[in-house]
């Protein structure tokens, strides 16, 4: 546990399920207060809600879409009314669509820039807004992917807006470095979340995953939400503009694992 969150005020968007709701859930343990967004599962969202509150943080949920501004203003707004301050934006919201890339469709390349990169854009300019205008050394955290550095044919979109991702939280970090505003992401690898239910619940695809990752298993969604905990704790002071891979090692060419080439 990181004493230095207790009492801190964080935004996790895409709070509902998966990942979001284990860093909400770990920060409810470093006894923060969070605001929960969610886009359409209130009712995850309600549930993210009680884990924070028994593990002993505060909770309110709030429904907004990410990739508009009324929708960022909305969630700050939200921790200001109920907590009075903010701390700590989690960009987390994301989502993936497969299809290959001759047959997709305008309508979902632009829903997963939408979410997985604009969303990023809009959440870090109302946190870095508001952090600038109080003089505050916050914290922002964007939840990227392995794939903003392992291509992936097939989600073409997902991986353009995740290499956006990498290169926009290097950028920010960049630019807001001197005002002590520390800017990472997180690039997690297979992860035991909602989004990969249906790919995991058959046994060929799950087995054919994990035989990408050297250290043989899927990951939890707790051990990126302990690496979200870390980021957004002092512990990580002089840490900005890097993505942690928590990935089992995915990234490290798991095909020449045994000498190959
Ligand atoms: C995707 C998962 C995928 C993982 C590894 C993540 O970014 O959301 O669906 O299993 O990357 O390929």
């Amino acid at each position: 546990m990181y004493t230095d969150l207790n009492n801190k005020v964080a935004i996790i968007t895409g709070g509902s399920k998966g990942i979001g709701t284990a860093i909400s859930k770990r920060f409810g343990q470093e006894k923060m207060s969070v605001v929960i967004n969610y886009n359409s599962d209130e009712k995850g969202a309600q549930n993210a809600a009680d884990e924070v509150k028994q593990a002993g943080g505060q909770a309110v949920i709030v429904q907004a879409n990410v990739a508009t501004e009324e929708g960022n203003q909305k969630l700050l707004q939200a921790a200001l009314d109920n907590f009075g301050d903010l701390d700590v934006w989690v960009n987390n919201a994301g989502m993936e669509i497969k299809s290959a890339t001759h047959e997709l469709s305008l309508d979902d390349w632009n829903k997963m820039i939408a979410v997985d990169q604009t969303g990023v854009f809009l959440g870090s300019k109302t946190a870095l807004a508001y952090f600038k205008k109080n003089n505050k050394k916050g914290n922002i955290i964007n939840m990227s992917s392995v794939h903003e550095q392992i291509p992936w044919p097939t989600f073409a979109g997902y991986a353009a807006a995740k290499g956006g991702v990498k290169l926009f939280t290097k950028t920010i970090a960049m630019e807001y470095a001197k005002d002590g505003i520390r800017v990472n992401a997180i690039g997690p690898g297979a992860i035991n979340t909602p989004i990969n239910a249906k790919k995991f619940a058959d046994k060929e695809q799950y087995d054919q995953t994990v035989s990408m990752v050297p250290m043989d298993r899927i990951g939890d969604p707790e051990e990126v939400a302990a690496g979200a905990a870390w980021l957004a704790s002092s512990e990580s002071s002089y840490v900005t503009g890097i993505t942690l891979f928590i990935d089992g090692g995915m990234t490290l060419y798991p095909a020449f694992k045994d000498g190959q080439g």
